[in-house]
């Protein structure tokens, strides 16, 4: 912070004192008892400005020579803070107000990222609602430019509906919601997206969040117009009416606010072409401000499997947690409460956690001492216990994940791998990765290098690993969290860390060190979990696990593994094929030189023969590739088996146009690798 002078802290005194800020800092910042020390001691200067008289400048230093410095006295007493006068200043912060003065936290830093964010917060709820109904969700999604910097965001979805009291609190509480308390995968977990968006809203443009939601066609539709108090952390009813709608049932969210529109990386386009990737089960209606509307037309009519809710882990769980739940718990038995409120907990496992930790088995858990809690903590982690089920997740699928890119990335090779579910910190979670190579996305830069790929031994021959020697694309990573795309921070998340230190070079990749692939590639990482360990609230970046870092790696390399395969089979056929045309150039000169040599050498039959051998050496030249990237058939003399494995599909790029559905977006973001 720089140095203030008198008067521009008496400016900003001021206008904390008359309120104009109050929205943002309540509090008052010039007394806040937390601030930094630059800010304190601008305080103390503005303190001691405000109590000056004012005379003029030369007056006053005449006035306080003549009091023989008494008054510069007086005035560093005056700013000195005692425990009594922070007292005053100290009391509750309201979450509210909390996220208004630290709206970034919540990715509502910029005007783009603000309409980005309430599409996205209102997009998630619908699918999520959508799902939890056993409902194929049909979502519509509207932007108005109504001023400069100035949009109205709608969103419509066909789910179960909000009944009429819960509408407030949903719309005008932050962390309120459904999703919180429980361990299912969803795309919402904090109970404040919404509602945030609402507020950011309220806050840039005074209006309020309008909802209209119907929870059956038996049932009036209600109309709600609610702004967040911010000081309360609670709603204010501006309206509550009955309204006539034309559809059954479903919610419908309408925010204005200061934003703005851009087309491109990290747009709301973007976030709706990703997402139609994500969820091949939606349909989504999208009207941008500008252009045509796009509509993305289901890739299946299969929900995803409904998931099932868990208990927590016991080795998820923390000695702090554990005895707070010891004390919450309605057990009367210690091995009661083991099995109730954990799940791969039987009683044989309870008996033996009690063994372990020395406790009596029947001992009541309110009863329990911490010096106690602690020994059965050190049990629990000592035991053998099963990993949590998996059937609250709901991965997207290799197949799916292939439609999804299939209908997105107009690629040459596509492949895809999901792991088996894994855990972190008892929290059970699966790692999905799909790759996209060639077509429009560019051309293999190292198709014409003059010999074929070393045999997947890792290490590419030249210098940098970029046998074109010309401009190569960085490889596009999209990252997914619960189905949801992850636009922003993509150098924070766990997915890019993984990606950069891969070694692509193994794979067929050029790779220079610490950085991305180069290559026309597209990567898709999905993680699926019923607590996905965000960076912040805003949900933009995975934090850094080994254990999700290493399920990552092993569905990458996996992915790598089918590319390199296909790469190396293509590029031989290329190298084989160019060696043929060399031959076929050379053997008319050599049958000429030979007879040359000895005049009574057969011509005709030299040259058949040469070119018989020629086409066997290089037979690999004829080779076809269905599409999941097999020999079409076996070719006499060659090996096939380096066969790339399931989940591979390749295209052909000249039937690529007539192969594309016709409802596909026109696929822009995609036509290029980086
Ligand atoms: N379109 C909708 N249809 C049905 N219920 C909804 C809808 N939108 C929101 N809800 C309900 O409102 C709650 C609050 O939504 P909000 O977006 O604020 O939080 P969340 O989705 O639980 O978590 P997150 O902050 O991670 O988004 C949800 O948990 C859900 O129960
Ligand atoms: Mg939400």
């Amino acid at each position: 912070m720089q140095a203030m002078d008198g008067v521009s802290v008496m400016t900003q005194a001021k206008k904390t004192d008359s309120g104009q800020l109050s929205l943002f800092s309540p509090s008052g910042a010039s007394g806040d008892a937390k601030a930094p020390p630059a800010v304190a001691a601008a305080a103390k200067v503005a303190l001691r400005a405000v109590a000056a008289p004012a005379y003029g400048a030369g007056e006053g230093r005449k006035r306080e020579a003549a009091s023989g410095g008494a008054g510069a006295r007086l005035k560093r007493s005056t700013g000195r803070v005692t425990a009594e006068t922070m007292a005053r200043q100290q009391r509750d912060i309201s979450v509210s107000e909390f996220f208004a003065k630290n709206r970034h936290l919540l990715g509502f830093d910029n005007k783009r990222k603000a309409l980005l964010m309430s599409v996205k917060e209102a997009v998630d709820n619908s699918l999520d609602a959508c799902e939890e109904a056993g409902i194929l969700p049909e979502i519509e999604v509207r932007l108005v430019q109504t001023g400069e910097d100035r949009f109205r965001v709608l969103v419509r979805d066909n789910g179960p509906g909000i009944v009429k009291q819960q509408i407030p609190n949903v719309f005008g509480k932050l962390l309120y919601g459904s999703k919180f308390h429980r361990l299912k995968m969803s795309r919402g977990q904090q109970g404040i997206g919404i509602s945030a968006a609402g507020m950011y809203g309220l806050l840039t443009t005074g209006k309020s969040i309008r909802i209209v939601s119907r929870i059956s066609p038996k049932k009036a539709a209600h109309h709600y117009e609610i702004q967040i108090d911010t000081k309360t952390n609670s709603p204010n009813v501006v309206k509550d009416a009955e309204v006539e709608v034309a559809w059954e049932h479903g919610t419908e969210v309408e925010i204005e606010l200061a934003a703005s529109y851009n087309k491109g990386r990290q747009s709301v386009d973007e976030y709706m072409e990703q997402t139609a990737i994500a969820n091949p089960h939606g349909r989504f209606a999208y009207f941008p401000p500008v252009g045509e509307p796009v509509m993305y037309e289901r890739g299946t009519e299969v929900m995803p499997a409904q998931t099932d809710a868990i208990k927590p882990h016991p080795l998820g769980v923390e000695l702090g947690m554990l005895i707070k739940m010891l004390h919450e718990t309605k057990s009367h038995w210690l091995t009661g409460f083991m099995q109730t409120e954990f799940c791969r907990v039987g009683p044989k496992v309870a008996e033996e956690i009690c063994r372990r930790a020395k406790l009596n088995p029947r001992a009541h858990p309110k009863r329990i001492a911490r010096q106690e809690a602690e020994k059965l903590y050190k049990a629990i982690q000592e035991a053998r216990l099963m990993s949590p089920p998996t059937n609250c997740l709901a991965p997207i699928g290799a197949e799916q994940i292939l439609t999804g890119l299939l209908k997105g990335v107009k690629a040459e090779f596509f492949t895809a791998s999901t792991r088996p579910p894994a855990v972190y910190r008892g929290n059970p979670f699966q790692i999905e990765a799909g790759l996209a190579f060639g077509g429009a996305l560019g051309p293999d830069p190292k198709a014409n290098e003059d010999e074929p790929p070393p045999e997947q031994n890792g290490k590419g021959r030249n210098k940098n690993g970029n046998g074109s020697g010309g401009h190569v694309p960085l490889a596009r990573i999209i990252r997914f969290a619960n189905r949801v795309p992850l636009l922003y921070q993509q150098s924070a998340c766990c997915i890019f860390k993984t990606v950069i230190d891969l070694e692509w070079r193994r794979y067929g990749l050029s790779q220079s060190g610490g950085s991305l692939p180069q290559g026309p590639v597209v990567v898709m990482v999905h993680m699926a979990s019923v607590w996905v360990p965000f960076t912040s609230e805003s949900k933009e970046a995975i934090a850094d696990y080994d254990e999700i870092r290493q399920e990552i790696k092993l569905a990458l390399q996996d992915c790598g593994r089918k590319l390199s395969a296909y790469l190396n089979r293509r590029r031989k056929m290329k190298y084989q094929g160019e060696r043929r045309s060399i031959f076929a150039r050379y053997i008319p000169e050599v049958v000429a030189a030979c007879s040359a040599i000895n005049p009574k050498i057969d011509r005709a039959s030299l040259l058949t023969n040469l070119s018989a051998m020629a086409t066997r050496i290089t037979a690999q030249a004829d080779e076809q590739l269905d599409e999941h990237g097999r020999p079409i058939k076996s070719i006499a003399g060659m090996q096939t088996d380096d066969e790339l494995g399931p989940n591979v599909i390749v295209v052909d790029p000249d039937a690529q146009d007539a192969a594309a559905p016709p409802s596909a977006p026109p696929g822009t973001l995609f036509s290029q690798a980086s």
